[in-house]
C-alpha cells in the first residue's frame, strides 16, 4: 500500500515529462503536491528559464531552490501551468483553494495554454461539492456575501485566522450541490465582494494526472 504522500511525490514525478520544451516560462501552483513538483524541478532546470507562482509560500520556495520567479505582467501566455486541487470530476472540473491560493491559481490556469492538474485519487470525485467550496472575499464584504450563499442553498464558515495574499479572506461553503459547475461558479463570482471561488469548471484542467498504488493514470 502506497502512503498518500508516496501518491503525491508520484504525480509529481510523472509531471516533470509534460515540461518538454527548452527555456519554457513554467505556471506553478501551490499546495502539498506541488511542493512535492518543486522539490523535484531542479533535475529540469536546464529546460525551465523561468517561473511564474501562485502563491508567496510557493515563490519562496523556488526562490530557495534557485529559480527565477517571474512577475505574470512581464509574461505573455505561458504554455505550461501544473497545479493540484481539492477535487476534480471526470471533466476536469475542480474545486481548489484549500490553500487559500484559488484567486492567483485561477488567474495563471486562464493566462496558460494548457493546465496539467496532479492529484492522487482521494481527490476524484463523480460530483463536486463534498470538499467545501473556497470563496475568497474583500473583507467588508463578508457578512452579505455570507447571506448570498446562504440563498444559493450554502453554509459558509469564515476561515479563521487566514489572509490570503491578496489581503483578503475565506469563505469555505457546505452543502452547495454542484450539479452546475460553470453555472454556479458564474453564480458566485456575479455576487459583489466575491473575489472568485474555488470552481475551476469554465477553466478546468486539461488534464489530470491521478496517482493510486496502481500507477498513475492521465485523465484527458
Ligand atoms: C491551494 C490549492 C491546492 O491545489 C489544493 O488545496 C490541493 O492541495 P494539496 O496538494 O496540498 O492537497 O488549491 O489553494
Amino acid at each position: 500500500m502506497s502512503t498518500q504522500d508516496e501518491l503525491k511525490q508520484q504525480v509529481a514525478k510523472a509531471a516533470l515529462e509534460y515540461i518538454d520544451d527548452y527555456d519554457m516560462v513554467l505556471g506553478i501552483g501551490t499546495g502539498s503536491t506541488v511542493n512535492c513538483l518543486i522539490d523535484l524541478l531542479p533535475s529540469v532546470k536546464n529546460r525551465i528559464d523561468s517561473v511564474v507562482s501562485s502563491s508567496e509560500a510557493s515563490t519562496e520556495r523556488l526562490k530557495q531552490l534557485g529559480f527565477h520567479v517571474k512577475e505574470l505582467n512581464n509574461c505573455g501566455t505561458l504554455s505550461l501551468y501544473i497545479d493540484g486541487a481539492d477535487e476534480v470530476d471526470s471533466h476536469n472540473r475542480l474545486i481548489k483553494g484549500g490553500g487559500g491560493a484559488l484567486t492567483r491559481e485561477k488567474i495563471i490556469a486562464n493566462a496558460s495554454e494548457r493546465f496539467v492538474c496532479i492529484v492522487d485519487t482521494s481527490k476524484q470525485v463523480d460530483i463536486l461539492g463534498a470538499f467545501p467550496l473556497p470563496v475568497e472575499v474583500i473583507p467588508m464584504a463578508r457578512s452579505f456575501v455570507g447571506r448570498e450563499l446562504a440563498k444559493l442553498g450554502g453554509q459558509p464558515t469564515f476561515r479563521e485566522d487566514f489572509v490570503t495574499d491578496n489581503g483578503n479572506w475565506i469563505l469555505d461553503v457546505n452543502n452547495l450541490k454542484i450539479i452546475d459547475p460553470k453555472g454556479l461558479e458564474t453564480k458566485i463570482n456575479n455576487i459583489p465582494g466575491v473575489v472568485t471561488n474555488g470552481l475551476f469548471a469554465h477553466r478546468g484542467a486539461d488534464l489530470t494526472l491521478v496517482a493510486s498504488a496502481s500507477g498513475v493514470v492521465v485523465q484527458d
